[in-house]
């Protein structure tokens, strides 16, 4: 049977689509390769939020097809996702070696074309069409990783796009209109990762806490979100609940009260807030101002001290200034996130932003970003260094990325925890005193083990 390899740029939805296309090929007696110049077809499942992921994604694709196209002429050359969704047929124009294009509502749909491909009943496959219920085809999961050892931990797509159209976002456009699951589905696929031996799960979406507004609704002054966690937290034998991301709007009283009621729900949260001016929040069309998302801080924080926060920002969307860049810089002093990822502002056509004035020279982004990026860093070293001597609960995911020969895990909040252990703690919940902090990594005392 044919090889497969794919590549996955951008956010865990993405990694969650492939790990889906890659399960249905499995299914079909389909191998995983490693190297994409061995294999029969090759996958580059692409992100549109910056242009650089674009970048990165054509360039792979021209270096493989100029490489593997004089080997093996009938290899399957593919784009997925957000940019496949976006661009289309333009990107065959544009490499004319690539012979399959597959939209992000059509990911169930990658198996049945690549065999098409493969048999010579299609010459060129473009299907990025909308499809009603392709919500709920994401399901499918390759548990068994590279080592045969099985995952602890899952995500579980359980909505797909976003309506609240930020003017810097690509995403509605690539993602389409808000569409969720059900909660019976989304229970019953939790359920079945939970018999195969998976302890924690994150639920996925570009925008979760708008999970199910319109299909189900409000409840005992429950969104339809809550309401969700509470079903997946019945679960026997389910230790932990994520999720991500959520929209600081979304943060109501119900969900915050949720995080002290329902203690599989680990204390951390990544909430994205992009700029600390409220002049700017207004001009990305966030929704919220810059005391309302502290007040959420504050809030959580009431409820679970210990609560790991993480948070996006942008630096350098069209008309920053220096005062309104000093706010996002006082805000993170204000808040101690945990971890911040800093992006910066990339033109997406098609975007209100891409049209707005003063888009900001190239040098004073690269300048901002670095400065904002240090003191997000000075902050988190401080927050993981006064861990340091703590107890925590890890559950141990599977050897060390960093150091084979080590173990790691994540504490609730959310940090990674690397130990002298070996594979029989896999997948256990351990107790571990913390000895040392390194970059946003902690590192565990190994004898509170024996
Ligand atoms: N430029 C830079 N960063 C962006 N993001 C989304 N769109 C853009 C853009 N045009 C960032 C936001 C979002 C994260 C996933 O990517 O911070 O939360
Ligand atoms: Fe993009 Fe805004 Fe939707 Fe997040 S909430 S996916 S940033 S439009």
């Amino acid at each position: 049977m044919p090889s497969v390899f794919i590549k996955t740029y951008g956010c865990q939805m993405n990694e969650r689509d492939s790990e889906a296309v890659a399960a249905q090929l499995v299914a079909k007696g389909y191998s995983m390769a490693n190297d994409p110049l061995k294999a029969d077809v090759v996958l580059l499942n692409t992100c549109s939020v910056r242009d650089a992921a674009e970048q990165k994604a054509i360039g792979k694709m021209s270096h493989v097809a100029s490489q593997l196209r004089s080997k093996n002429k009938n290899a399957v050359l593919g784009f997925m996702g957000c940019m496949a969704q976006s661009r289309g047929r333009e990107l065959i124009d544009k490499l004319p070696d690539v012979d399959l294009v597959v939209g992000t509502q059509k990911f169930h749909r990658a198996a049945d074309h690549i065999e098409s491909l493969l048999a010579g009943r299609s010459e060129i496959v473009v299907d990025t069409e909308e499809e009603k219920g392709s919500e709920a085809t994401i399901r499918e999961h390759l548990l068994e990783g590279a080592s045969d050892k099985k995952s602890v931990t899952s995500f579980v797509s359980i909505m797909q796009g976003c309506n609240q159209f930020c003017t810097f976002c690509i995403v509605p456009y690539t993602r389409g209109r808000e569409r969720s699951r059900s909660i019976e589905d989304i229970v019953s696929e939790c359920r079945d990762l939970v018999e195969r031996g998976v302890k924690e799960v994150t639920l996925l979406g570009q925008i979760v806490t708008s999970y199910g507004r319109r299909e189900i609704g409000d409840r005992d002054g429950k969104s339809a979100f809550v309401q969700l966690i509470e079903a997946v937290h019945e679960i026997d034998g389910l230790e932990r609940i994520r999720f991500t991301s959520p929209h600081p709007k979304g943060y109501g009283d119900d969900l915050v009260e949720a995080y002290g009621r329902l203690p599989k729900l680990c204390e951390s949260a990544h909430i994205p807030v992009q700029s600390g001016s409220n002049e700017m929040l207004k001009r990305m069309h966030r929704g919220y101002t810059r005391e309302r998302f502290l007040e959420i801080i504050d809030k959580l924080r009431a409820v679970r001290p210990d609560i790991g926060i993480t948070t996006d920002i942008i630096v350098g969307f069209p008309g920053e200034t220096e005062e309104e860049f000093e706010a996002t810089m006082s805000l993170c002093r204000e808040v101690e996130f945990d971890n911040a990822f800093v992006f910066k502002y990339s033109t997406r056509r098609n975007t209100p932003a891409a049209g707005m004035d003063v888009q900001l020279p190239k040098e004073l982004i690269e300048e901002r970003h670095a400065k904002l990026l240090a003191e997000v860093d000075r902050i988190g070293a401080v927050r993981y260094e006064n861990q340091v001597g703590e107890t925590m609960q890890i559950l141990v995911e599977g050897p060390s990325r960093r150091n084979k020969a080590r173990m790691e895990g994540r504490t609730r909040c959310n940090r990674i925890v690397v130990f002298d252990g070996g594979e029989r703690f896999r997948g256990q919940l351990v107790d571990l005193k913390i000895e040392r902090a390194g970059s946003f990594t902690l590192y565990g005392d190994p004898a509170i083990l024996n």
